[in-house]
């Protein structure tokens, strides 16, 4: 008996542990508008039922508008007494071209958005190159929301606040500045998936303490948060997890240690209601946390931000924005 108990409060202890953080800022999100990408699935999707709850118009920039679609019937139908709006827009971070016309389309259709959520992104994909020639995950997970962001700095900044949050991962600490150096300008070369995801989420944290800098005497907020180990399709290429029979060895395990995308979506939400004006900096668990020494290092945070320009600056014109 009494050992049962003891069982009992030891799993919920561990469960509620790697449940990880929970939101609790009652802020609302009334005639606010969050555009996310990749709203339709995962955090993303847990994301945009939590901030409709808030009351918030939301934009979920999708590339299967089929899917988008889905999730918006679904936060229709689920969420009570909701009287924002959603948008489902296409949106493919793999496309240069698709960038740039959805910023153009929502520059056409409103005056001004709250934040921008660069939620979309992609773990241990085959390695292939983009029709613009990049590496697939720099471009989906870096590259794609770099070039995002600075498209949609006009609109964010005719918002009275305004914020970007951009979603990064713990796998940054296992890369270094030769990865990311050698995946950023050699597009056809990297050690593993591992290595290219590690780069694409490190370079993403580099980038929110940069624009941070860039963007600090403006009503924009601009933070990195880590969603922590989420059980979502994103491990959809990821032999070890989109093996049925492996998956269901490890099952046990994971439905203890995984958080749920309500979970998950915690620390993003966080980030968009808390009343600390932090910028530049990096959530975990919805409390400030350090990232690596590399992602927190000012001079490579700037140099990286060169070279990127450098990289992609015929796609669009900072002088003007930021
Ligand atoms: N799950 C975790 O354990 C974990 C841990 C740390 C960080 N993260 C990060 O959390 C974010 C969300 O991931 P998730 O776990 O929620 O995965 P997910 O369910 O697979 O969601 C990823 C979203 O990104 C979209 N996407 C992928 N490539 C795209 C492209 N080229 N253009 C536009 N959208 C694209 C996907 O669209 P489709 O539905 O069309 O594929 C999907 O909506 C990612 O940035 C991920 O790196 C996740
Ligand atoms: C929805 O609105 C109705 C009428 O104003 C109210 O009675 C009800 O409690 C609201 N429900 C929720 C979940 O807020
Ligand atoms: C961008 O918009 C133009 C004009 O509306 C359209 O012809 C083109 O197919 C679009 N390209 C992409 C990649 O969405
Ligand atoms: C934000 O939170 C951090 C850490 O808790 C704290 O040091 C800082 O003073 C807070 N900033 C503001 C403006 O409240």
């Amino acid at each position: 008996m009494r050992a049962s108990i003891l069982i009992g409060a030891v799993a919920y202890g561990l469960i509620k542990y790697f449940a990880g953080g929970v939101c609790r800022c009652s802020t609302r999100l009334d005639d606010l508008v969050v555009v996310i990408t990749g709203g339709n699935s995962g955090i993303g999707e847990a994301l945009a039922f939590e901030i409709a709850k808030k009351g918030a118009t939301i934009v979920l920039a999708c590339r299967n508008v089929e899917k988008g679609g889905n999730t918006k019937l679904e936060i229709l139908k689920s969420v009570k007494n909701y009287t924002g709006k959603i948008y489902v827009k296409h949106l493919d971070l793999c496309s240069i071209q698709s960038i740039v016309n959805f910023s153009e389309q929502l520059k056409s259709e409103f005056n001004e958005i709250f934040a921008l959520v660069n939620c979309a992104g992609v773990f241990y994909h085959p390695q292939s190159l983009t029709q613009d020639g990049f590496e697939i995950t720099l471009q989906t997970n870096y590259l794609g929301p770099f070039i995002l962001t600075h498209h949609l700095l006009p609109l964010l900044q005719k918002s009275v606040h305004a914020r970007i949050v951009n979603v990064a991962s713990e796998a940054h600490r296992n890369v270094n500045v030769y990865d990311l150096k050698a995946v950023t300008q050699c597009q056809s070369e990297f050690r593993s998936h591992f290595v290219a995801y590690g780069v694409s989420k490190l370079a993403l944290i580099l980038f929110t303490k940069e624009l941070a800098k860039k963007l600090s005497n403006t009503n924009i907020l601009v933070n990195a948060v880590n969603p922590g180990n989420v059980e979502t399709p994103i491990y959809r290429y990821f032999p070890p997890l989109s093996n049925p029979w492996l998956y269901a060895l490890q099952w046990p395990i994971r439905i203890v240690v995984v958080k749920n995308p309500f979970q998950g979506c915690q620390t993003l939400l966080h980030a968009l209601l808390t009343s600390n004006r932090s910028t530049g900096q990096y959530y975990s668990d919805c409390k400030l946390s350090l990232p690596s020494p590399i992602a927190g290092n000012d001079k490579i945070a700037s140099e990286y931000y060169d070279l990127t320009l450098q990289i992609v600056a015929k796609y669009f014109n900072t002088e003007s924005e930021c």
